[in-house]
């Protein structure tokens, strides 16, 4: 017997060049299996073309929290402000992009699924019981378990948090595959996870990341009509995108903290009360210390 390989990739986010710098360096790999993670689409321009080629493709997954955002959008169970608001056109946009098909596959995805080569190994977005919580290289050892303990596999892949990480605990192991599109680990290669199980079951994990073209990222926020129709949303992904970290949590956080409108006329407000880059932490403090 020869060993299996499976590879997880998730939140491409819509970016076609990040996906398909992942899909020619999976051709270069021996790779049995193939499974998606959830955030095809959402916090970037092309999300029904990720769609299509993974529905291609023919690859399982799972659906992630921007899936069901989008679907809520065309279901019309979003708030009326959603419809209207400056900060959420660039969601109006990508409900939009969405078509029957995309959205039919979005909606058919299972809320988590276990692989079928090596089914000691289970396939969440966020945690074994949400899409929109996550699991970081900062959750503790504790948190970790009792993700463990809600599933019957003592391998939990997962994403959501954009920020890779392998760690065993005493109930398994727990990686976070990162994120194909908007890493926010400082590192804007696109990011993925390969697993190879041995002959005697030994599970071991590459966290890969591979270099892609981002000029053309950004191309493709232009000639999309993202960065146009997105508003305040598409440029501060685009900075996302830019520094691999975190830009539109901290500038909606900002924006409450001193009672701004998230419009574009604050943005460079912000930028200089946060650098992208900068430590969260550092940003978080001063903000708490401008709420007092
Ligand atoms: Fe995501």
């Amino acid at each position: 017997m020869t060993a299996l390989r499976i590879a997880v990739l998730a939140d491409i986010h819509g970016n076609v060049p990040a996906l398909e710098a992942v899909l020619a360096d999976l051709a270069d790999q021996t790779v049995d299996e193939v499974l998606v993670g959830g955030d095809l689409v959402g916090r970037g321009p092309e999300g029904r073309a990720v769609v299509h080629r993974i529905a291609a493709l023919g690859w399982r997954g799972v659906r992630g929290n921007h899936e069901d955002y989008l679907l809520a959008f065309h279901r019309r169970e979003v708030p009326d402000r959603w419809w209207h608001a400056p900060e959420w056109a660039a969601s109006r946009f990508m409900a939009a992009d969405l078509d029957g098909f995309s959205l039919g596959y979005a909606a058919d995805l299972p809320f988590s699924l276990a692989s079928e080569l090596a089914p000691h190994l289970r396939l969440v977005h966020g945690t074994p019981t949400s899409n929109h919580e996550g699991l970081g290289p900062w959750s503790s050892d504790g948190e970790l378990s009792a993700s463990l303990a809600a599933v019957a596999e003592p391998l939990l892949a997962c994403a959501h948090t954009h920020r890779s990480f392998e760690r065993d605990v005493a109930a398994g192991r727990v990686v976070n595959v990162g994120s194909v599109g908007l890493p926010f680990n400082r590192d804007p290669r696109a990011q993925y996870g390969l697993f190879t199980v041995d002959p005697r079951g030994e599970t071991t994990v590459e966290l890969r990341r591979v270099p892609y073209d981002r000029d053309e990222i950004f191309t493709r926020y232009q000639s999309t009509g993202f960065a146009a129709q997105g508003g305040i949303t598409a440029t501060l992904l685009r900075l996302e995108l830019e520094h691999a970290v975190p830009v539109l949590v901290p500038f909606q956080r900002w924006a409450e903290a001193i009672g701004r409108p998230l419009e574009a006329g604050e943005l460079d407000a912000f930028l200089e009360f946060y650098q992208p880059g900068e430590s969260l932490r550092g940003f978080f403090e001063r903000l708490g210390a401008l709420e007092v």
